[in-house]
């Protein structure tokens, strides 16, 4: 009997793809990655590759993994991260519902805060963990997936054996792992930090570039500045991120663009070419996850009786692009700063 913990990824895209090669290059765990015929091809023809930001590429041992698009083969594993995009949460759910064990443990890393409770509601009574990914991957093609920033994991904590095997894991894969009693707060702050993916799925420009772009930065603090006043409404605490308020980064943003640098600098390591996923989805004609993260804001508004017309435009924004299926918009700055500020105004 094999005695190697079994660990399978539903959704094997850019995040599950990262994640399961990390788990898979230890030698106690054996990888059962699900997903799409096209990406299960591309695997099996070019094998699996993790880049490292940086130069350093790891070429993920076949031997420790298999790539398949039968999620019953996930019937055999103790521990099931869920890494597709959240509006396919529920159909997954669904169907793992009918091949996991009852004592399997499922972990959600995806971002947004309604996956966790859809998970639950879907397969409990197994135990689904919150996780957040707070760094990005893409996909390159050939099976080459690229971390584009540096950041750690943050995990709902569980004291099972087969859950603290994979924490292990993850940690002597080189990953840094924060465990919380209460993820709440951090799945906002990550939240309020992706409102900004849209800006690069509209704008097209790299992480680096919309951060040195004052027009850009505007959108993203106004965004910004809006999902802190309606979690404040709704009473709701952000973590603070890496020591700074959520609240701070709109004035942030707003400062001259040198020191702008000089804080993104120390905050954070960047590839050079590091876009969003959801200029990703834009560019590959797939539906984007904007109404789990903009359109999260303008829900929890309308909740409260109030309305947060900057999100709300850029919801709409996105949605054109997606029914233009034509791409990214390719927004400059001062386009997208005054297009937004036009649309707002009149909602
Ligand atoms: N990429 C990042 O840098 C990053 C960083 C942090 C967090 N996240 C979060 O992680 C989650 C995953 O993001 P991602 O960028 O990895 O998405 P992705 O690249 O689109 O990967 C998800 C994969 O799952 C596949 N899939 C969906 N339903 C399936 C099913 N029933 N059976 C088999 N495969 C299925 C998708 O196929 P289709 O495309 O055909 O639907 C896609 O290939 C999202 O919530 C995202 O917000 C991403």
């Amino acid at each position: 009997m094999n005695s190697r913990l079994q660990v399978g990824i539903m959704g094997s895209g850019s995040i599950g793809c990262f994640l399961g090669g990390k788990l898979a290059t230890n030698a106690q765990i054996d990888v059962v990655f699900v997903g799409r015929e096209r990406v299960v091809s591309e695997v099996h023809e070019h094998g699996l590759h993790l880049l490292a930001l940086g130069s350093s590429h790891t070429a993920v041992d076949s031997e420790r993994f298999e790539f398949t698009t039968d999620v019953s083969a996930l019937s055999k594993c103790q521990v099931v991260l869920c890494c597709v995009k959240s509006a396919h949460t529920e159909g997954v759910a669904k169907d793992l519902s009918t091949v996991l064990a009852e004592d399997a443990i499922v972990a959600s890393m995806q971002n947004g805060v309604r996956n966790v409770g859809v998970l639950l509601r879907c397969l409990g009574p197994r135990q689904v963990l919150p996780g957040i990914v707070d760094f990005n991957v893409v996909s390159q093609g050939e099976g080459r997936f690229q971390r584009t920033m540096d950041g750690p994991l943050h995990m709902g904590h569980s004291s099972a054996a087969a859950w603290r095997s994979v924490v292990k894991a993850f940690r002597t894969s080189g990953l840094t792992i924060f465990e919380h009693e209460d993820i709440v707060p951090n799945q906002w702050t990550k939240l309020l930090l992706n409102l900004n993916n849209a800006v690069s799925a509209l704008s097209g420009a790299t992480t680096p570039a919309l951060l040195l772009s004052p027009d850009y930065r505007r959108v993203v603090a106004g965004i910004l500045e809006e999902g802190v006043r309606v979690l404040r409404k709704a009473s709701i605490e952000p973590a603070k991120l890496r020591g700074i308020p959520v609240s701070w980064m709109p004035k942030i943003l707003r400062m001259p663009t040198p020191i702008v640098r000089l804080v993104t600098r120390a905050q954070m390591n960047v590839d050079p070419e590091a876009r969003s996923s959801m200029w990703e989805d834009l560019m590959r004609g797939r539906p984007t996850e904007v109404d789990y993260l903009n359109g999260e804001i303008v829900a929890l508004a309308k909740r409260l009786g109030i309305s947060a017309p900057i999100n709300e435009s850029i919801v709409g924004l996105v949605k054109e692009a997606e029914s233009a299926a034509n791409g990214s918009p390719k927004f400059t700055g001062p386009e997208l700063w005054d297009t937004v500020r036009k649309i707002s105004s009149k909602r």
